[in-house]
């Protein structure tokens, strides 16, 4: 087995079996979390076979299950005392309302209540891994004020607004976070990885009036996973940005965070309001987590 631990979310396509490949490349062994047991199984025989490497292991649990994700921590912790580097890829943009198992609505869960979930859940085995990485896709396709309502259906809801409210979230959580683990060894960063031509991009542009040659269309245009794997994996293995945390990057570097993401108020709002639909405050959990004997 690799001495390094990696985790990674949708890592049955698009940009996450890229980096999962990378990842691989790059030394770790890698836990690859897919929707179902068999896509798990399945994405660990193709990467097996795409990276000529045996270092995939599959993990499954629908994340937008709460209870699936609970599960799913408490068999990776069981399995696996260390946890070196988290990243949490899977999202999706739902063009119509649909609702998760505990009744959110589906983007939401997705994109932003499951890294909280997963997060705070392996917290524990990746504070007791040296030097332990988040990484967080988010998107230059985000929301410029934190704003719940675009969250709400199903009356009125549009699945790219709510798509671009959940990535506002992905910096809001990241950025809080990586402020409340300073000094504890475990950083949090957020990336774009670009215009990617995957599933997720043709459902983003296609979602609108125009549909199916929209869609259609952008199965041509955007880059390929594997370039689009280029920024998350430089953040999660680069020696040079040990330690760096609570920044963006994108096109493999640092760039300038949103206003929004630095918002004090509006990372408070987001935590007290993720913490009324989850049950989870992100402060409590990472302050009691931080002062349990490990
Ligand atoms: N593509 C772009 O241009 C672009 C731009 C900016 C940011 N991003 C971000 O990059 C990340 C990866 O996106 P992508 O473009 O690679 O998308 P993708 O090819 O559509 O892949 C999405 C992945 O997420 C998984 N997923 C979705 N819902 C899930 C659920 N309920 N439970 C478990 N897994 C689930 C999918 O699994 P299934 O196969 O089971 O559906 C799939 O593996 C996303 O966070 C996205 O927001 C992408």
């Amino acid at each position: 087995m690799s001495e390094r631990l990696a985790v990674i979310t949708g890592a049955n396509r698009g940009i996450g079996r890229a980096t999962a490949a990378g990842l691989a490349r790059a030394g770790f062994e890698t836990v690859l979390w897919c929707r179902t047991p068999e896509q798990a199984e399945a994405a660990v025989v193709d990467l097996e076979e795409r990276s000529r490497l045996d270092r995939f292991s599959p993990m499954a649990g629908d994340l937008a299950d709460p209870d699936a994700i609970r599960d799913g921590v408490g068999r990776l912790r069981a399995r696996y005392q260390q946890i070196h580097l988290l990243v949490n890829n899977a999202g999706v943009v739902a063009n119509e309302y649909r609702e998760a198992p505990d009744g959110h609505e589906l983007t939401l869960a997705v994109n932003h209540l499951a890294p909280v979930r997963l997060t705070l859940g392996l917290l524990p085995s990746l504070l007791v891994s040296r030097g332990a990485r988040i990484v967080t896709l988010a998107s230059a396709a985000h929301d410029k004020a934190f704003d719940p309502s675009r969250l709400k259906g199903p009356a009125g809801f549009r699945g790219r607004k709510a798509y671009t409210q959940s990535k506002l979230l992905n910096f809001l959580f990241t950025f809080d976070l990586a402020e409340r683990l300073e000094g504890s060894g475990v950083s949090a960063n957020v990336v774009h990885p670009g215009v990617v031509s995957t599933g997720l991009l043709q459902d983003f542009v296609g979602g609108g009036a125009l549909g199916a040659p929209v869609r259609a269309l952008m199965g041509t245009v955007g880059s390929s996973p594997d370039k689009g794997a280029r920024t998350t994996l430089r953040v999660a293995t680069d020696p040079i940005l040990t330690g760096v945390t609570g920044r963006y990057f994108r096109g493999r570097q640092e760039a300038t965070p949103p206003d929004a993401a630095l918002d004090r108020e509006a990372r408070d709002q987001a935590r007290r309001w993720t913490a009324e639909l989850t049950g989870l405050d992100w402060a409590e959990v990472v302050s009691r987590t931080l002062d349990a004997p490990r």
